[in-house]
């Protein structure tokens, strides 16, 4: 049950689902933070003490105690002398706000941000609590949602003017905690293009700490993601605070550790380079972030997260159901193929027990590598003599569905689309356009282009007859500027260009609703919850290494569950790292994610083919619970030897258990793996071992590990409980 209760008495808010509770107190009209954690059964009066003694007239005087209070909206400068989320200059310069309850209102469910992805609030209640600085007239509605099933409350703020003047925001973080203390560890996730989302974690110290980008995408360097871990918090035990943000720009995240040693915790929408002109009647809304406390350590936060995803965040045909299984030609040919060569990979693939067969990169215009043709999306009839629709009959022919490669966003400088219009791409007047991968970037604040990008690729898609798309973005944006924007609103343009991006992802989606849509961004470049809204999965990095995808995967599972995770089998030597690891690893590993192939099954001997068929049998019998089950990450490869997760079913009758050791090994004691999340009163048959093992036994002793012989040798362990 939830309940959001007001205490008039007291001014002070009560939110809570019967697991965890957020409280927060009126002082002098002002929010304050009380508290966010375990749930709690009361509201004390002591508990609200650091309000005690204030009154209106205090925050009137000179010296505001707001500098050492806990806040839920701050800004900077009105007797708080830390940075705010928000701040605004108004017309005459300044930029003094004091912002004040006005009302507050409880809702079913959650209203659904303008043009923003969220999550969808069936099950949920929301707490609208709006506040208004009298002097001009902007008023800020603060919104908070909690589900009865999931652990996780969204935040996010809607700014509107309300005044006769013309207000500049200049920064709109979604939300703010400010926590008491700073005892804790920040992680968060950092990378690079093939090394996405690396755990990093340090310990909180005074002055500003945290992540973010200004790249135009969430990107590969970091993710829209931090937690703040208490002492004693391991995967299993102990506190956490996880945050995430909705959005998939350039954000930022920052803990700042005050003078008294208090942190505050905001993530949002980028101020560098950021700004937006509210007239008078306007509004603004700020992306849904994610606030999440778990008392079961990491293990409860990424599950947390997880039934997010699940339950609210991915939506459409695919959002809980089988994925097929598919095999994408890009490793496997390059740009090299023609149409004789596709069908001979597609007619091997579906001999193996593959489903789909995925055309990538390099089947329109004249692109036979990539410095052509992005923007031009007909059929290159060199390679495919009878067009997209003839491959298309073809692999259905087969048996298969068919799966098709875009880049939608992106313009060649050598493309017909660029000679027609050369001022549709982000260019900052006669400078000079700096490429990227040979590749400028489409103006998607534009309505004519935004029409252009939806009809070509429908076009696309209608005459390829497609059941899956992947949705590529190869490079970030630089040298901002738009054709069509005045300079005035130019700062807008970061946010407009990914509002307009929802725009035709929200059109494309609904128009084709039986197509599993799979996002992408130079691998793992766009990896996040805005766009899981509306792709739910997404290729999780270039690298298909099985061990960097070991950590890869690993750690995106801080956040993102196996079912959104892109994950294929792909040739040895690696393409990427030169590693050579068994095929049985390499499955393993992709069956921590999405699970297809990105190799040239024509290669494959006899004996590897049965090997595949074999493999995708296993992964059809147990998909449900590697993509849905709950995660647990068991042995961390960010501690170099080995790495080992598990995927457990609801009612814990099933468990899927996956583990990869770096290194051969001689003359060791064989180990045992812990496992985690099972009955321990049921007992379990697991392959490979003749007697039945306890649970008790299996989380408690663990289950016996053979030594490994060669690198990346894998052992995944299937359990099922004896009724
Ligand atoms: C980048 C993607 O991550 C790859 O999988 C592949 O689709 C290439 N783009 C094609 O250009």
């Amino acid at each position: 049950m939830i309940r959001i209760e007001y205490s008039p008495k007291e001014g002070s808010f009560h939110l809570s689902n019967g697991r965890v509770s957020y409280l927060l107190a009126l002082a002098g009209g002002h929010p304050l933070h009380v508290y966010f954690g375990r749930v709690l059964r009361a509201v004390r009066e002591d508990m609200l003490s650091r309000r005690a003694g204030l009154t209106e007239e205090t925050f009137t005087l000179h010296e505001s105690p707001l500098d050492r209070l806990p806040q839920e909206c701050p800004v900077f400068g009105c007797g708080d002398m830390r940075e705010g989320m928000l701040q605004v200059r108004h017309a005459d310069g300044t930029e003094a706000l004091d912002l004040k309850y006005l009302r507050h209102t409880v809702l079913d469910g959650k209203p659904a941000l303008p043009g923003l992805p969220s999550a969808r609030g069936e099950g949920g209640r929301t707490l609208c609590l709006t506040l208004r600085d009298d002097e001009s007239g902007l008023e800020a509605d603060l919104y908070y949602t909690l589900w009865e099933d999931t652990d996780v409350l969204a935040r996010s703020v809607t700014l509107r003017n309300t005044g006769k003047t013309r207000v500049t925001v200049e920064k709109l973080l979604s939300f703010c905690l400010d926590l008491e203390g700073h005892d804790a560890r920040l992680l968060t996730l950092q990378g690079a293009w093939a090394r996405e989302r690396e755990w990093t974690e340090r310990p909180l110290v005074m002055g500003d700490q945290g992540t973010g980008t200004v790249r135009g995408a969430s990107s590969q360097q970091t993710s829209p993601f931090m937690a703040l871990l208490f002492p004693g918090c391991t995967e299993e035990m102990g506190e956490c605070l996880g945050f995430a943000l909705c959005w998939s720009g350039s954000f930022l995240a920052n803990v700042h550790v005050d003078q008294f040693g208090a942190a505050r915790v905001m993530m949002g929408l980028q101020p560098f380079d950021f700004s937006w002109l509210l007239e008078p009647g306007a509004s603004f809304t700020a992306p849904e972030a994610y606030l999440t406390w778990s008392g079961e350590g990491l293990g409860g936060m990424s599950r947390a997260f997880h039934s997010l995803i699940h339950r609210h965040i991915t939506r459409g045909a695919f959002a809980s159901a089988p994925r097929p299984i598919l095999i994408n030609n890009w490793e496997a040919t390059y740009f090299n193929f023609d149409q004789q060569k596709l069908l001979s990979i597609a007619e091997c693939a579906r001999d193996c027990g593959i489903d789909l067969f995925v055309l990538d990169d390099g089947w329109f215009g004249h692109r036979d590598s990539d410095n052509s043709s992005l923007g031009d999306w007909t059929d290159d009839l060199r390679k495919l003599p009878g067009g997209l629709g003839a491959l298309s009959d073809s692999v259905h022919a087969l048996g298969m569905k068919f799966g098709l490669w875009v880049e939608p966003e992106m313009v060649s400088p050598d493309s017909a689309l660029y000679r027609a219009h050369p001022d549709w791409c982000i260019h900052a007047g006669d400078r000079i356009r700096i490429e990227g991968r040979h590749q400028l970037v489409l103006d998607m604040t534009r309505p004519d282009v935004r029409e252009y990008v939806f009809t070509s690729i429908r076009d696309a898609l209608e005459r390829g007859k497609v059941d899956y798309v992947k949705w590529d973005m190869n490079r970030n944006i630089n040298m901002i500027g738009s054709a069509l924007l005045p300079p005035e609103r130019m700062r807008e343009f970061p946010v407009r260009y990914i509002l307009g991006l929802y725009r035709v992802l929200e059109k494309i989606t609904s128009a084709f609703p039986k197509v599993l849509f799979e996002s992408c961004a130079g691998g793992g470049g766009r990896f996040d919850l805005g766009m899981m809204c509306y792709m739910p999965q997404a290729w999780t990095s270039d690298d298909t290494d099985a061990w960097m995808r070991c950590r890869i995967q690993y750690s995106t599972s801080l956040v993102f569950p196996p079912s959104c995770m892109g994950a294929h089998v792909s040739a040895v030597p690696n393409h990427q790292t030169g590693c050579v690891s068994p095929l049985l690893t390499r499955a393993a590993v992709a069956m921590g994610g999405t699970y297809g192939y990105e190799m040239d099954p024509r290669t494959w001997t006899e004996e590897e083919k049965e090997t595949v068929r074999a493999l995708n049998r296993q992964v059809r019998a147990w998909q449900e619970v590697l993509f849905y089950g709950d995660f647990r990450r068991l042995v961390s490869p960010y501690g170099g030897e080995a790495c080992a997760w598990m995927s457990v079913s609801p009612d814990r009758k099933r468990a899927a258990v996956t583990h990869v050791f770096k290194d051969g090994h001689v003359n060791r004691i064989p180990s045992l793996l812990r496992l985690t999340g099972l009955r321990p009163d049921a007992d379990y048959r697991v392959n490979g071992l003749e007697t039945v093992c306890g649970g008790d036994e299996l989380m408690a002793r663990g289950i016996p590990l053979r030594e490994p012989s060669g690198n990346f040798g894998a052992q995944q362990f299937f359990l099922e409980a004896v009724e």
